[in-house]
């Protein structure tokens, strides 16, 4: 009782914080998509999100305090992707030079199987997948924050109270926000056994508060019990008794036995810089590094941004480094993947060699690079501090409110599905995988999630991450590219519109304000041209040399910066 009532002046704290501090009022915010300061900032997909993670610094946090502070906000304010019942990854350069990435991604459960979709007929059962109890993977997110932890400042129950506050006092949602969930409406009432907090008798419409008091008692059992408190006792229980009352599979084991990984992160160089970002089982890392390895030597910026000659070898560097995503990665704790020989910058090169400029290469003649065998709704949020510690952390449910199953007062997630749930067989976002990622008891799905941090001098200048499925990894390549080699300003280097070739299928997709003219061009070549909806919604902080920091959020959602 004692603990509550701490905790609880924590919470209330933040409303009465003095003029020239970012202040959290759940009633009252407004999205800020740009803006330029000089010690600290956070980008999210909320603005309470990203003001939570500011007022942690003006506490005393530093940039690790503030990512589990956004993070933990993110689950409150942005059911659709920020998460509890989730996983993600972290990346973090801090201040006295070392390079960190945590891998808190779901993993099987104990009873899953590798043919767990298939029907009788060997044929992929993809909503098995996608929708209810038997789509979750064991969730990572909280382990993966008390992993992080150990680089923090302020003690954990004082990186919940925002989340806390928000979740019980209740925030006020967005136009995107109420629509996501009148959207899932249906789904919410027909996979959960019992009332959520998602669904009221009238649509949701912007301006409605939503409570969610379950999720509150969820976070102060962590605050009071730490990991414990989510992987043990209550919680675990009620997401047990869930996986029981719905057909999942979920054990009070599997929840007892995760654990986040520290791993080491992925660092290379390109054009001067070095690029600091997430290892196996992230796809994303090893597809940038071969992405930008792909374009290096080709004369990009004198070509132009969005000349279609450009974009030409960008789209065949993706087509090509998807086609080795196929096929050769999965999760590295139970296969093997040639990591050092995919990775390598001759054979890297050697991958172009089938590229011939102004004429579409043809995915079925673009197979995963030969190699010698070896002796093996997502949301993105950034944080720079005043000390210089830089932190990218991208975190998911998978598909939009995960599997839609609530459970403690939280989502669960839908990560099964990123598995090959049939070598072949796309899942959600049209990816297609082969034995590396089959399903194995333990395993983690590979992901594209790709939070990176670019080094110059060693100091970060760029933090950045997207969430978008499949198209997570074109983000972030061309969103680097945008900034290191088109030199385009921060706001146009996330926003300016992006395109996507992930090998199959064979097709080029363009965001509605692509340029036609380039369309055309590349149609000329042969590509197959399909406009389609928003790709990404990135964030972006960058730190200039004299000490600028700039922030931006993407113009694609509610994304918001803030900072001091
Ligand atoms: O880990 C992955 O690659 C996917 N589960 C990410 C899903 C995602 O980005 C959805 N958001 N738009």
């Amino acid at each position: 009782m004692k603990r509550y009532f701490i905790l609880c002046s924590f919470v209330m704290a933040p409303l009465l914080l003095a003029a020239q501090q970012v202040t959290l009022n759940p009633y009252n915010y407004s999205i800020d998509k740009y803006l330029e300061i000089n010690s600290a900032a956070v980008a999210s997909a909320h603005p309470l999100a990203s003001k939570a993670g500011v007022l942690i610094m003006q506490q005393g946090g530093n940039a690790v305090d503030a990512a589990i502070a956004t993070q933990l906000a993110l689950a409150v304010v942005f059911p659709e992707a920020g998460n509890l019942g989730g996983g993600g990854f972290m990346v973090a350069r801090l201040k006295n030079g070392s390079n960190i990435s945590i891998d808190y991604r779901e993993t099987a459960p104990g009873k899953a199987h590798r043919d767990m979709y298939l029907d009788a007929n060997g044929e992929a059962q993809t909503r098995k997948s996608l929708d209810g109890h038997l789509a979750a993977g064991v969730p990572g997110t909280v382990a993966g924050l008390f992993a992080a932890h150990a680089h923090a400042r302020l003690p954990f129950a004082k990186l919940l109270a925002p989340a806390i506050l928000l979740a019980e006092k209740g925030y006020v949602i967005t136009a995107a926000e109420a629509a996501g969930l009148n959207r899932k409406r249906e789904d919410f009432l027909r996979l959960n056994t019992l009332p959520t907090a998602f669904v009221k008798n009238e649509p949701w419409k912007k301006g409605d508060t939503l409570v969610q008091k379950e999720l509150a008692n969820t976070l102060k059992l962590i605050a009071a019990k730490g990991m414990k408190g989510f992987y043990e006792g209550p919680t675990a229980e009620k997401i047990v008794a869930e996986m029981k009352r719905g057909g999942g599979i979920i054990s009070a084991n599997d929840l007892k036995n995760y654990r986040a990984k520290v791993r080491q992160p992925i660092l290379f160089d390109f054009a001067g810089y070095n690029i600091l970002t997430m290892p196996l089982p992230s796809s994303g890392g090893i597809g940038i590094q071969q992405m930008l390895g792909m374009v290096e030597k080709y004369p990009l910026q004198e070509w132009g941004f969005h000349s279609a000659k450009s974009v030409q070898v960008m789209i065949e560097a993706e087509r090509r480094a998807y086609a080795d995503r196929a096929l050769y990665l999965g999760d590295q704790d139970f296969v093997k993947v040639p990591v050092k020989k995919i990775t390598d910058k001759k054979y890297i090169e050697e991958r172009m060699q089938s590229f011939t400029p102004g004429i579409a290469s043809e995915s079925k003649n673009i197979s995963a690079g030969n190699i010698a065998p070896e002796s093996t709704e997502t949301t993105h949020l950034c944080v720079i501090d005043k000390e210089g510690n830089a932190v990218s952390v991208t975190t998911t449910l998978n598909g939009s409110y995960g599997c839609r199953v609530v459970a403690a007062g939280f989502i669960l997630n839908n990560e099964m599905d990123d598995f090959s749930v049939k070598p072949g067989t796309p899942n959600l976002y049209g990816l297609v995988g082969a034995e590396a990622n089959a399903i194995a008891p333990g395993k983690k799905m590979l992901s594209c999630m790709t939070p990176t941090i670019v080094l110059k001098n060693n100091k970060p200048i760029l933090i950045t991450g997207t969430p978008g499925g499949s198209t997570i990894i074109t983000s972030v390549f061309q969103t680097l590219l945008n900034d290191l080699v088109f030199k385009l300003d921060a706001s146009h280097s996330v926003n300016a519109p992006k395109f996507h070739h992930q090998w199959l299928p064979d097709q080029v997709t363009v965001e509605r304000d692509f340029p036609d003219s380039t369309a055309q061009a590349l149609e000329k070549m042969g590509y197959k041209i399909v406009k389609g909806g928003s790709i990404g919604r990135t964030e972006l902080i960058k730190v200039h040399a004299n000490g600028k920091i700039e922030a931006v959020g993407d113009k694609r959602g509610d994304d918001s910066v803030a900072g001091f």
